[in-house]
Parts: C-alpha cells; sequence; structure tokens
C-alpha cells in the first residue's frame, strides 16, 4: 500500500470531517437508502471489526453517510485494502463514464476471491480527471445479501453501488439524465455493469485466469 493513497485518504478524512456535518444534513432519506441501511447494518460483514462505524458514530445515519465513514474514517483499515486482481499499485487510463484515470482498491474479501466475490465484497474505484491527481469521484461497489430475509437484488448479484463525490456526498446524474440519487440499485450503473463477463457485474476479474 502506496504512501500516496494513505495520504489522499488522510487529505479526503480532512476535508470530509469539515463538511460533512454541514453537508449531509441534505441527504435524501429513499426507501432504497433505508433499504441499504438495514442491509449494511444487519449483514454487517463489511461492517464487522472495522472499528470505523463503531468508533465514530455517524453524523449521518443513512446507510450512505455511514457507508463513507466505515470507508473513510479508518485509516488502519485502509491500510489493509490493495489493488484488485493484479491492477498495478497505481492510477491506471480509464475509460468513460469512470475518471480519464482510474485506481481500483479492492478489501480483502474481494482480493482472496476475485472471481466469486462473496457477499461482503467492496470495489472502491476513484475516478481522476485528466491530469490523474485531481480526484472527482468514488465510485463504489459493495456486495450484500440483504437483510431482515430480504434478499438485496439477485436478479443483478446483489450489487449495492454508489458514488461519492471527493467529500462523500452522494452524487447526482446529470440533469439530462434526470439528476437521480447514484446511490442503492443504481439502473445506470447497472445497465452497463451486466455488460461484464461471466454475468458477474464486475469488469475487471473478466481477464483473470
Ligand atoms: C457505461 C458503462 C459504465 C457505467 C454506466 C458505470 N460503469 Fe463502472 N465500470 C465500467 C467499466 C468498463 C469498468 C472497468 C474499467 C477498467 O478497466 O478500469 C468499470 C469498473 C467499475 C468498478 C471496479 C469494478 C469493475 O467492475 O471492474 C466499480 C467499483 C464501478 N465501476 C462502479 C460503478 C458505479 C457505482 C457506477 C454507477 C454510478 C458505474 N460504475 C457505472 C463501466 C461503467
Amino acid at each position: 500500500m502506496p504512501w500516496s493513497i494513505v495520504f489522499s485518504l488522510v487529505i479526503l478524512l480532512a476535508a470530509c470531517q469539515s463538511t460533512l456535518t454541514a453537508q449531509v444534513q441534505s441527504t435524501t432519506r429513499g426507501s432504497a437508502t433505508r433499504g441499504s441501511g438495514s442491509t449494511f447494518q444487519g449483514n454487517g460483514s463489511a461492517a464487522q471489526g472495522s472499528g470505523g462505524a463503531k468508533r465514530h458514530p455517524a453524523v449521518d445515519n443513512t446507510f450512505e453517510g455511514r457507508f463513507w465513514r466505515y470507508l473513510t474514517n479508518s485509516p488502519f483499515r485502509y491500510n489493509e485494502w490493495a489493488p484488485f486482481a493484479g491492477r498495478l499499485d497505481s492510477t491506471y487510463k480509464g475509460q468513460s463514464p469512470h475518471g480519464a484515470y482510474v485506481k481500483v482498491i479492492a478489501n480483502k474479501m474481494a482480493r482472496q476471491n476475485p472471481h466469486k466475490l462473496p457477499y461482503g465484497s467492496i470495489l472502491i474505484k476513484e475516478n481522476y480527471a485528466a491530469d490523474s491527481k485531481t480526484l472527482l469521484a468514488i465510485t463504489v461497489m459493495y456486495r450484500t445479501q440483504g437483510a431482515n430475509g430480504q434478499p438485496w437484488d439477485p436478479e443483478n448479484r446483489d450489487w449495492y453501488y454508489v458514488k461519492y463525490t471527493p467529500t462523500g456526498q452522494v452524487a447526482f446524474s446529470p440533469p439530462e439524465m434526470g439528476s437521480k440519487r447514484l446511490a442503492g440499485r443504481v439502473q445506470s450503473c447497472i445497465d452497463c455493469h451486466s455488460g461484464a463477463g461471466a454475468k458477474d457485474f464486475v469488469f475487471l476479474n473478466d481477464d483473470l485466469k
């Protein structure tokens, strides 16, 4: 894990701390959010043992708010994360709609089972501008089993999607695409990711043996 990642996360965290309180108040609380919220707590495989979500009570109690804090608020945990599926531990050229440059980081669950991607797998994609340094967005996929006997999205391999701004707000699609809040079962993400090999909705493991 290069220090650059850790460093950028510390920056992110600092930015997040100062802006989150004010910004997240306005986060909407749709049914998808509630559903995924219970999923995160109920399923818990991703959150378990992180300490992140527990040590730092979330200001924003939506799923997205807690998930962001879980992902960013624990430098220790992030240190354990690494590039997914043999990708260089650095940015590489991305493609639309992701950044001109991207970096993919995965939790242990995903790295150890890159084909199966069991429940609890988390894939984070940092989307950078053409200068390969300016972070534009963070897109995340989290495979969840659902909660309270309610599966999450079995027809689409149970991926939860979210796109964050660099300060941890949920991003919206552009007005011409309906200004949709990009969190939950996001149709635009699903439509494109459904084209991935092995029908697992993930591209980066397609060429792996
Ligand atoms: C038009 C197609 C398209 C759309 C829409 C799209 N993606 Fe992707 N996504 C891709 C491609 C292609 C890759 C692999 C690119 C590479 O090699 O880095 C990818 C990679 C990813 C990855 C890394 C795991 C993987 O599948 O390789 C994540 C995480 C991700 N996207 C999240 C999202 C989220 C969240 C959304 C919706 C907000 C979204 N994507 C919308 C095409 C798309």
